[in-house]
């Protein structure tokens, strides 16, 4: 993984002579105090983050956080007031104004919440329109147009005029129309945010599947939570200009570091993050006759599987007690075997494993083929339900 988007210490205040502001903010003063003493709005206050090619990095956090000005700084449309923002080790901030045009229209594209579609252009002028700001030639637009609009499941619309689509396809337009400059880094500020639910989800979807193969540089802003969780690759959350926590969807989640940040994940079915796999205990089977091996469960009994590693039966403590001081395996136990066991699948999440739950049956984790990979107990299952562990007091950055 190369870093391909780096923000270093960047602050923005709202003012034509943002010294003083700045002054205090390296002093160590907040948002709130900096309005009260000079009437200066912060936008920004010291933010630092990294982000790896092909990533999602969503930047998550209330209204008025920050967040659109983050994203305003990374292609100038805000004037960042000090730090610096790399992309691929060249600072923004510094650039002239033709490296400035050349960024916006070649390596950053924005996708913004409400469309931003012309309403008197075609479907594919304004999913071609990036382009025609290039000087890219009408032939060639065309064709490109033609290829990100079935990129985004429009093909048949090139003809049609926004007013005749859905929100939901205004906004594949929107996303066209990004991706048709083949810059590298997408910048969706609240991108989905205007979407009914369900059809903000297929967006979701679709975007995670179109990044499989597209694997852009993804900044992704939202004040929803449980979209970052979803989309995330790293999430940075954001509050009166500061970065707050940074991390996993999972780290966040288990570990919040503050109150405001727990408030967040409070919210989310915390089992949903974690499936069987990331809370089984792993088995090791060992052969118990011809065709047969055992893997023990863990709670004195044991499971039998068949050579292609699937669970024919369970054990009980006692057979297995037996066959430990010598007895030998025999058609009479295989007889015997139970059969009231629980089989989940490894991308089973926790909350569907411990709706299967059944107390005294054993619980059998399994692959996509089926064959045994782990057993999971009732207490791990709560444990990873249940509450965040503890985290080390102080600092909220990870
Ligand atoms: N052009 C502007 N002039 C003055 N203050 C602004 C301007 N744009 C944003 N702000 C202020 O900056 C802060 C962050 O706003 P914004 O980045 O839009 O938040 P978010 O996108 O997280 O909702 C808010 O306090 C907002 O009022
Ligand atoms: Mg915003």
């Amino acid at each position: 993984m190369t870093e391909r988007l780096r923000v270093e210490n960047l602050c923005k205040v709202f003012s034509k002579s943002p010294e003083p502001a700045l002054r205090m903010l390296a002093a160590g003063a907040k948002k709130s105090e900096v309005l009260t003493k000079t009437g200066m709005v912060v936008g920004l206050n010291d933010v630092s983050l990294s982000v790896q090619s092909g990533a999602i990095y969503m930047v998550m956090g209330l209204s008025g956080s920050g967040k659109s000005t983050l994203a305003r700084c990374i292609n100038r449309l805000n004037e960042p007031s000090a730090g610096r923002i790399l992309l691929d080790g060249q600072d923004i901030v510094a650039a002239g104004e033709a490296e400035l045009r050349d960024i916006r229209r070649t390596r950053i594209s924005m996708v913004f919440q409400h469309f931003a579609l012309l309403p008197n252009r075609t479907v594919a002028e304004n999913a071609e329109f990036g382009l025609k700001l290039q000087g890219v030639s009408p032939q060639v637009r065309r064709r490109r147009a033609e290829e990100v609009l079935s990129i985004v499941g429009l093909a048949r619309w090139g003809n049609h005029y926004p007013h005749e689509l859905s929100g939901g396809m205004r906004q594949r337009v929107g996303l066209a129309r990004a991706l048709a400059t083949d810059a590298d880094v997408l910048i969706m500020d609240e991108a989905f945010s205007a979407l009914d639910p369900l059809i903000r989800t297929e967006m979701q979807d679709e975007l995670l599947r179109l990044q499989r193969t597209l694997k852009k540089t993804i900044l992704f802003i939202t004040h929803d939570f449980q979209e970052a969780l979803k989309l995330g690759t790293r999430i940075a959350i954001m509050a009166d200009g500061e970065l707050v926590r940074e991390g996993t969807p999972q780290s966040i989640v288990l570990d919040p570091g503050s109150d405001y940040v727990a408030a967040f994940t409070r919210e989310v079915d915390r089992s949903r993050l974690f499936d069987a796999r990331s809370a089984m205990s792993p088995v090791q089977p060992v052969p118990l006759t011809a065709g047969l091996c055992l893997a023990e469960t863990g709670d004195g009994g044991g499971l039998v599987l068949d050579d292609g590693g699937h669970v024919v039966g369970v054990l009980d403590a006692e057979t297995l007690r037996g066959l430990r001081e010598g007895k030998p395996y025999g058609d009479a136990n295989f007889g015997t075997l139970r059969k009231d066991f629980v089989t989940v699948r490894e991308c089973d999440s926790l909350l569907d494993a411990a709706r299967a739950h059944r107390a005294g049956r054993p619980m059998a984790v399994v692959d996509e083929e089926g064959r045994l990979t782990g057993t999971l107990a009732g207490d791990r299952i709560l444990a990873g339900i249940a509450s965040a562990p503890p985290h080390p007091a102080g600092g909220l950055h990870a």
